[in-house]
Order: structure tokens, then C-alpha cells, then sequence
């Protein structure tokens, strides 16, 4: 279960952000006061376009950030109390994860095995599971550097999913894959969620939030501009369909912007 409470992060940026971000404020509020909960046999969705604070909430959650305000727990752990607890509980997969280009996918799975301290024969029939699931086992040997975007981000998952935890937090989990290879993945996290696991990921299509996710927000430029269930949501708003129903809150807050 991860509880988020009033959650606020302002970004101090200096003059190459303020340049990148086309602004002269010196500091950019990314995440709003939002709070939400991602219970365990469901899966939580962060729905929003570019730049709306999906990946900073997600960061604050696996402690990889610290948030300005607000307060976080995961499995009842304080994000900045209990951090080393939070990161035994966690996975994260994110695209800014680096791997060696040198290593191969194999002796990746070994190395992060032996962060987590996974006996060597649990880090094998892990590696084994996991890359016979996601089709990983015809490259394992290739060094990374060699590997298309694809193949990296099957490996990436294979990686962050390697001590089994019990919270998954997935940022744009489907990104670069191809439709079958996406489709592994949200099978996947079917499962994880059918085996109790509490999943929680971001995404900006909304037909992967409509068949995946129980729960969802939609954020807006850091605002939580509706959240329940995806029937909730789109009941609310008067749609029949999630893309509906988010194409509406999105015009009528940028339209409310412009006046
Ligand atoms: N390290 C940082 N320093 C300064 N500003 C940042 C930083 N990271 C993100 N931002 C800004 O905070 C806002 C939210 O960014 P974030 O990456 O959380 O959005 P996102 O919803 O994940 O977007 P995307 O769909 O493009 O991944 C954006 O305006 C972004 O430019
Ligand atoms: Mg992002």
C-alpha cells in the first residue's frame, strides 16, 4: 500500500533549467498537493501529458527525490524515515536507468542479484524466470551496447523486477516496446496484481490506463484534476471512455488558463 498525503515538490531551477523550461521564475512547482492511494491487488495509474509531474511523484515515492511538503508511506514505511525499508519493499523502472553498455543482460541480473544480497541460486532461477517471460534469453549474452531500445527496456523490467518486491512502480512501463512485447508487460503486471503485489505506474495513453489500471488520478500541470476508479472518472465527466473523459479535463483547464 503506498499512502500519499498532501505531496508538494518545487524544483529550484537554475539558469540553464530556466533556460530549457523557457521561464524567468527561478523555481518550477512540479507536483501540487496531491494525495492518493495505491492499495495492494490493484493497480494505481498516474495519467497526464508531458511534463504534468508523473515521473516527480513517482521519484518521490522510490525515495529517489525528496519532496518538498506533504508526507509518504509505503507498506506503512516513511519515504524519508525508513527510506532503506521503502527501497527493500520497491522496484523501480524508469527510462533514466543507465545500464553498462559493456555488461551483458546476464551478468546484469547478477550484479543488481548481489546489491539486493540473493543467494546465487535464487538470482539464477529469478534470471531464468524473467527472462524466459520476457524473451530476454536469446540475448543474454549480447553486450547492452549492441541491444535495441526494445531489448533494453525488456531488460530494464527484467532488472528492476529481480528480488521479487512486493511494490511495483512502473514509470511509462510500455514506452519503446512493440504491441506483443507491450502486452507481456501489462499481462504481467495482471499478475503481479493477482498475487497481491501493489502496482503503481505512470502512463499518458490512456487505452493501456483503461485496460490495466482499477484506480487512477489524472494530473495536470501537478494537479490532481480527477482520481477513482476509471468508471468513476469517466461517469463524472460525462464520457463513455477514459480518453474522453481526459481530453475534457485537459481543455477545460487549459481554456479556464487562457481567460
Ligand atoms: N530535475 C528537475 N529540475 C527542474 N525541473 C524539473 C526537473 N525534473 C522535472 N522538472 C520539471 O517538472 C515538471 C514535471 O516533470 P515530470 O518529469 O515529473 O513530468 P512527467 O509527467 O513525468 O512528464 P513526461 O510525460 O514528459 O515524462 C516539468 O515542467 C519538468 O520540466
Ligand atoms: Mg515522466
Amino acid at each position: 500500500m503506498i499512502q500519499v498525503k498532501n505531496l508538494t515538490k518545487i524544483y529550484r531551477l537554475n539558469k540553464k533549467e530556466m533556460n530549457k523550461q523557457n521561464t524567468r521564475e527561478k523555481s518550477k512547482i512540479a507536483v501540487d498537493d496531491i494525495s492518493f492511494e495505491a492499495k495492494e491487488n490493484r493497480i494505481f495509474g498516474l495519467l497526464g501529458p508531458n511534463g504534468a509531474g508523473k515521473t516527480t511523484a513517482l521519484r518521490c515515492i522510490a525515495t529517489l527525490i525528496k519532496p518538498t511538503s506533504g508526507s509518504i508511506t509505503v507498506n506503512g514505511y516513511d519515504t524519508i524515515d525508513h527510506s532503506l525499508e521503502v527501497r527493500r519493499e520497491i522496484c523501480f523502472l524508469t527510462n533514466e536507468l543507465k545500464l553498462d553498455t559493456h555488461f551483458t543482460p546476464k551478468y546484469t541480473m547478477e550484479f543488481f542479484g548481489k546489491l539486493y544480497s540473493m543467494e546465487p541460486g535464487n538470482i539464477y532461477r529469478r534470471t531464468k524466470e524473467l527472462f524466459t517471460r520476457f524473451a530476454i534469453e536469446d540475448f543474454k549474452n549480447t553486450p547492452i551496447g549492441e541491444l535495441s531500445t526494445g531489448m533494453k527496456q525488456k531488460l530494464s523490467i527484467a532488472v528492476s523486477l529481480i528480488h521479487d518486491p512486493k511494490v511495483i512502480i512502473f514509470d511509462e512501463p510500455t514506452n519503446g516496446l512493440d504491441i506483443i512485447t507491450a502486452k507481456s508487460v501489462t499481462d504481467y503486471l495482471l499478475e503481479m496484481k493477482a498475487a497481491g503485489k501493489t502496482v503503481i505506474i505512470s502512463t499518458h495513453i490512456m487505452s493501456v490506463a483503461e485496460k490495466l489500471c482499477d484506480e487512477a488520478a489524472i494530473l495536470l500541470d501537478g494537479k490532481i484534476s480527477a482520481s477513482g476508479t476509471i468508471a468513476e472518472i469517466c461517469k463524472e465527466n460525462g464520457e463513455s471512455n477514459l480518453e474522453d473523459a481526459f481530453y475534457k479535463l485537459y481543455f477545460a483547464e487549459n481554456e479556464g488558463r487562457r481567460t
